[in-house]
């Protein structure tokens, strides 16, 4: 593709005259000199499309056959399939590539979540500030402790929990913190800790979508007191179904431990001979032997797939910065260099900038280029959905909240997040798997699709 770089004064000029109305006179400037991707009339409209359909996106999950086959067939040629060696060893890597003391597996994100918070001191008549930005399973275990959910709202522009409004919601009985790291973004965890250090406050991370995401040199995940992570089949690193937590406290490790192993003794939880004495209230939510070497093998690329996707990230995000109308969303600008898992790669759509063109006409014209995209999240806050009204007529919450605390009109009101509804209602997710690993060439054909339909935005408002 030739294009001509736009220069900063002319871009500004763009700026200003969508400002003041005069593009939608005039129709749109176009951002890059046509090329012949761009120049044609839209695929939506009958024309050729940016990508045709003889053009595929690399597939997700990837499976090496050739490799792994003989990996998978060696654990189930043992007949040895719940937990034992190849668990310890995916254990132990997780832990390792992401700087940790220990990782203890589970059977998916969710349980991971929940035992995190199960093992810690968070009870009925505490409140834990969450990130809204997300769905139910973040939440579970909050609940399952008959603890509250407070809900801080989101920079709109990074997607994370915004730490001003964390501050604002502190109160006496204010015991944790839930930070989401969505769409694989890492949130301010520098300053989620610092707030955490002040109020002495327990913070799960929900890493479940940001593998290998970092902050400063430090992987998120790894800020918290535990750190989960999904491995479910559409994640950066897929097995199917399984979820891990990492964590630096050994004595709360071996807490989790006994929790995912029908509460047996393990480590300072001990105090019986028999192995199967549960000395802890618990679970069981153990990996099995053939999800491990899944994890194995997916392990052994991640690191350099995380490459790729950045500077496939990178490359959107410089180039996509020309579009006033489809924003990316920003990598937080923490201390020390940042960079994310691009589990979601993440636009904000303005329609004004757009000559008024819905959000999901625009996402038409861009599947009818050939590139998929999504809305992400309906507009369904967590704070409001039946699950929390249902929790709160329970026993154990009307027996440790008021009446006025468990009216759910008026909660849902308290917690009201304005810029997570505008989200909502304008973000644009394009979901990684295959497609953030692509070739400088799949990335170009994303911008040229976007260029073109921003140089023919009128022609979508009939
Ligand atoms: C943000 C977030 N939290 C929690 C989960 C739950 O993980 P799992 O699907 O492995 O139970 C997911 C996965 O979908 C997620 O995206």
């Amino acid at each position: 593709m030739k294009r001509k770089e736009i220069s900063r004064r002319r871009f500004i000029g763009t700026v200003a005259a969508a400002t003041t109305g005069m593009v939608a006179a005039q129709g749109m400037t176009p951002i890059f000199a046509q090329s012949k991707e761009t120049s044609g009339s839209l695929a939506l409209l009958g024309g050729t499309p940016v990508r045709g359909k003889d053009k595929r996106w690399q597939p997700w999950p990837q499976w090496d056959s050739e490799k792994f086959d003989p990996k998978m067939n060696e654990v189930m040629a043992n007949r040895v399939w719940s937990r034992s060696r190849k668990v310890t060893e995916f254990e132990q890597k997780w832990a390792e590539m992401n700087g940790s003391k220990h990782c203890l597996s589970t059977v998916n994100g969710t349980n991971a979540l929940s035992a995190a918070w199960m093992q810690s001191n968070i009870g009925p008549g505490d409140e834990v500030i969450c990130s809204p930005y997300t769905f139910s399973a973040s939440i579970f275990g909050v609940l399952y402790k008959g603890a509250m959910p407070v809900w801080a709202d989101i920079d709109p522009e990074t997607f994370q929990v915004d730490t001003k409004k964390i501050r604002e919601k502190i109160t006496p009985r204010t015991k944790g913190i839930l930070p989401v790291h969505i769409c694989g973004y890492p949130s301010d965890m520098p300053e989620i800790m610092r707030i955490a250090k002040e109020h002495d406050l327990f913070v799960v991370e929900d890493a479940c979508q940001a593998h290998l995401a970092k902050i400063g040199g430090k992987r998120v995940g790894t800020f918290g007191n535990a750190g989960c992570f999904s491995f479910q089949a559409s994640k950066n690193l897929p097995i199917g179904e399984g979820g891990g937590i990492l964590t630096d406290d050994t004595e709360y490790y071996d807490r989790l431990y006994s929790y995912h192993n029908f509460g047996y003794a393990s480590g300072s939880v001990s105090g019986q001979i028999s192995s199967i004495t549960a000395l802890i209230l618990a679970n069981k939510i153990r990996m099995s032997e053939y999800q491990a070497v899944i994890g194995l093998c997916q392990m052994e690329k991640l690191e350099e797939q995380h490459k790729i996707r950045n500077e496939n990230g990178a490359y959107l995000n410089e180039k996509l910065a020309a579009y006033p109308g489809v924003t990316p969303v920003k990598l937080h600008k923490g201390e020390g260099p940042t960079e994310a898992s691009y589990y979601i790669y993440s636009m904000v759509y303005n329609q004004d900038k757009m000559e008024g063109v819905p959000r999901e006409r625009f996402m038409e014209a861009l599947k009818a280029e050939g590139i998929p995209i999504g809305s992400g999240y309906p507009n369904d806050p967590l704070y409001g959905q039946p699950m929390i009204n249902e929790v709160f007529k329970s026993d154990i919450y009307r027996k440790f909240y008021s009446a006025e605390e468990l009216d759910f009109e008026a909660y849902k009101e308290r917690n009201h997040c304005p810029e997570l509804i505008k989200t909502f209602d304008s973000a644009l997710w394009i979901w990684h798997g295959g497609l953030m690993l692509g070739t400088r060439s799949d990335m170009e054909d994303i911008v040229n699709a976007i260029d073109k339909i921003h140089n023919n935005i009128g022609k979508l408002k009939a």
